[in-house]
């Protein structure tokens, strides 16, 4: 018996090696699963250093039980099969990325709690995801998912160090940010989610970083029932019909808010407050930006505006401008002596084909004239359709005919009580908080009220 002991630690000695026998600190600096043997290894790794990787090629369920901390990203890209992928045990991880997992359904990660970025892009059956509330703290520099089907991430509960960005996750219904500041180099984005109706904004006192909201189509109303100042940048687009600031009293970045819903309330209370100074700053606010400012809805004044588009394959919409006559009478007089002059060479092909480019370098010139033109000056607009579709040149019928289609739309947005989008929507610039405020800024068509300092 007594010799038999000797043997049996060997044994286990034995075993433990082998069971044992990955590297947790590879020079490669990585380690890529393959199999569920390797699952298996890597799990006796408590702490692993380096990168840990599933190949695409990798297998149904990855459940990485017994590691606590992997030192550089898990990063899981391009796995077909994979179903399930899940740590009762990991907390900490530098990077957490998630790439094209068309089958990816399970995701359990309950122990999570020290993470540097999170990305999680395109999960198409991912429609939940067990991360602890309170467990993440508050060092997530990055937190990116779009593209997935989960329907709940109230466990993203701090601000960010650097972005938020929730696009195209067509589940979500509901989002909170709870905490009273959005900081400076920190930026929202909720953008293109089909289902979210319910941003909660009202704890926030103060924006230095930015905040951008776009494209959610079930989104009407947002209440930012506290917030006292905007020091960064706030952009709201879309369908709105109920949006409030009654707190806000500083812009010292930029506000930019336009709804195809009326949101004038907002508008009017913005000016008020700017004309009695209790408001300092810039902003932008169109309401109703769909419709057309001849609608009763649309009598408030410099509030309103109907936008020019921006996309160039788009006839203008402001067809309705006061100074459309004076440019529609200089495009007829420019155009009609030059279709006599086509006329008269209509033998030469390639003097024909000169002059119709110049046709269309005059007409994109009008269409810029009446792209430039002051929304204000919107109220003797109603007779140009008719003056123009009784001359009947192309550029006329052109203009008149766009102005028809915008009236039949209004009509059947009007009679029809959805909302839904339309082709006459205005393309949202989105706007890229990190550099480019301004210059998308610069492109957006909105009245601007510039307030004394
Ligand atoms: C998070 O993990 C890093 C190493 O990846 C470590 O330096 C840091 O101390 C950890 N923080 C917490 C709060 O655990
Ligand atoms: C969203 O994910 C699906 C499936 O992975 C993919 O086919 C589609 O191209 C993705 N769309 C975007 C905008 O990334
Ligand atoms: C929106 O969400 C907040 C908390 O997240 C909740 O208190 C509120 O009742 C929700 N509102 C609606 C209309 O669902
Ligand atoms: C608009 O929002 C405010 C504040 O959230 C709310 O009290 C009011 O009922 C809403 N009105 C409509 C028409 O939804
Ligand atoms: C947010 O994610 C969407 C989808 O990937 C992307 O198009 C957009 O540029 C991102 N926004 C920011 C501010 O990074």
């Amino acid at each position: 018996m007594l010799c038999i002991a000797p043997l049996v630690f060997l044994i286990v000695q034995w075993l433990i090696a082998s069971v044992g026998a990955i590297n947790c600190a590879p020079s490669s600096q990585s380690f890529t699963i393959k199999t569920s043997q390797d699952v298996s290894d890597i799990i006796t790794c408590a702490t692993f250093t380096g990168n840990v990787v599933v190949a695409a090629d990798g297998p149904e369920e990855v459940s990485l039980d017994g590691v606590t901390a992997i030192s550089g990203n898990l990063d899981v890209e391009n796995v077909a099969q994979l179903r399930s992928l899940s740590s009762q045990t990991l907390t900490t991880v530098s990077s957490f990325t998630l790439n094209n997992l068309p089958k990816l359904a399970h995701l359990s990660f309950p122990s999570l709690a020290n993470v540097s970025s999170i990305k999680w892009y395109a999960l198409p059956a991912l429609e939940d995801a067990d991360v602890t509330p309170g467990k993440v703290n508050s060092e997530v520099d990055e937190i990116s998912i779009f593209n997935t089907s989960i329907s709940n991430l109230d466990w993203i509960s701090w601000p960010l160090g650097s972005l938020l960005n929730l696009t195209s996750n067509a589940n979500l219904q509901s989002f909170a940010v709870t905490y009273g500041e959005i900081n400076p180099g920190s930026t929202l984005v909720f953008s293109d989610n089909a289902a979210f109706r319910n941003l909660t904004v009202s704890q926030l006192t103060g924006i230095y970083g930015a905040l951008q909201v776009s494209e959610n189509p079930e989104l009407k109303s947002l209440d930012f029932a506290v917030l006292q100042t905007i020091g960064g940048y706030v952009q709201l687009s879309g369908d709105y019909v109920n949006l409030s600031m009654s707190a806000l009293n500083q812009v010292n970045g930029a506000l930019n808010v336009a709804s195809t819903g009326d949101i004038s309330d907002l508008c009017n209370d913005l000016d008020q407050k700017a004309s009695s100074h209790i408001l300092n700053g810039h902003y932008d606010c169109t309401a109703n930006s769909q419709k057309n400012p001849t609608s009763p809805s649309a009598s408030a004044t410099t509030s309103i505006a109907m936008p020019t588009t921006t996309a160039t394959d788009r006839p203008p919409a402001d067809g309705n401008n006061g100074d459309l006559s004076s440019a529609a009478k200089i495009a007829m007089g420019v155009l009609i002596p030059l279709v006599a002059i086509v006329s008269s060479f209509l033998t030469c092909l390639c003097l024909r084909r000169r002059l119709r480019s110049k046709v269309r370098e005059i007409e994109k010139n009008v269409e810029e004239r009446s792209d430039s033109t002051e929304p204000s000056e919107s109220n003797t607009g109603n007779s140009e359709p008719k003056e123009l579709e009784s001359i009947g040149t192309r550029v006329e019928i052109g203009i008149g005919h766009e102005i028809q289609e915008l009236q039949a739309e209004e009509q059947a947005r009007e009679l029809d009580a959805i909302h839904g989008k339309s082709e006459l929507e205005t393309p949202i610039t989105p706007l890229t908080p990190a550099g480019s405020w301004w210059s998308g800024h610069s492109d957006t068509p909105l009245v601007r009220h510039e307030l004394p300092a």
